[in-house]
């Protein structure tokens, strides 16, 4: 059998402005695609479509390549140390200002069903920053995180390094639901 052929990816290189601008839109959009069509996916397979959600599943595979081509041509992606320190600002921004901000408006609001999936997000954005935190010091170290599972709840995203809870403290899941990874 022939040796399988990959091409190369489109690489970083300095923009035009308004190229930027584009591409940063367009990794946007493409991410939202990608994130539309795995729910889109879901429900139709619990609708009784398997071969629907197949065609949802494979499409946002290909939008998630077409976002991770304009992210690391402008330059997003860089070593996993650098990775991680982008991975916790990220995180720590949304805890710090993004999320407490949307919080506030949507009470005021009155968007109760908004309030929750702000909550749920800032709650486990927190988990994800201490773990970003702790794997940033061990690569630093030049050492991998180590091998114990980790474990995401479905519906709030709650992340645990280790044995997941008998029940989610966040938004009471049962334990034995949470992903493994
Ligand atoms: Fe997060
Ligand atoms: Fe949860």
């Amino acid at each position: 059998m022939a040796e399988p052929f990959m091409t190369t990816p489109p690489k970083p290189e300095r923009l035009g402005a308004m190229t930027e601008e584009n591409l940063k839109a367009a990794f946007a959009g493409e991410s939202q695609a990608s994130q539309k069509y795995l729910a889109f996916a879901a429900r139709a397979a619990q609708e009784g479509y398997p071969n629907v959600a197949r065609l949802f599943t494979a499409v946002a595979f290909a939008e998630s390549a077409h976002a991770r081509n304009h992210l690391n041509v402008m330059g997003g992606i860089g070593s996993t140390a650098e990775n991680l320190k982008a991975a916790f600002g990220g995180e720590s921004f949304e805890i710090s200002e993004m999320y407490p901000a949307y919080s506030a408006v949507a009470k005021m609001q009155g968007n109760a069903e908004a309030v929750t999936s702000i909550r749920y997000a800032l709650a486990a954005e927190k988990d994800h920053q201490g773990i970003y935190e702790a794997t940033g010091k061990k690569v630093d170290g030049a050492a991998d995180l180590d091998a114990t599972p980790i474990r995401v709840c479905p519906v709030c995203g709650h992340t645990i390094v280790g044995e997941a809870p008998d029940e989610c403290p966040l938004c009471g899941t049962a334990g034995r639901l949470f992903h493994s990874f």
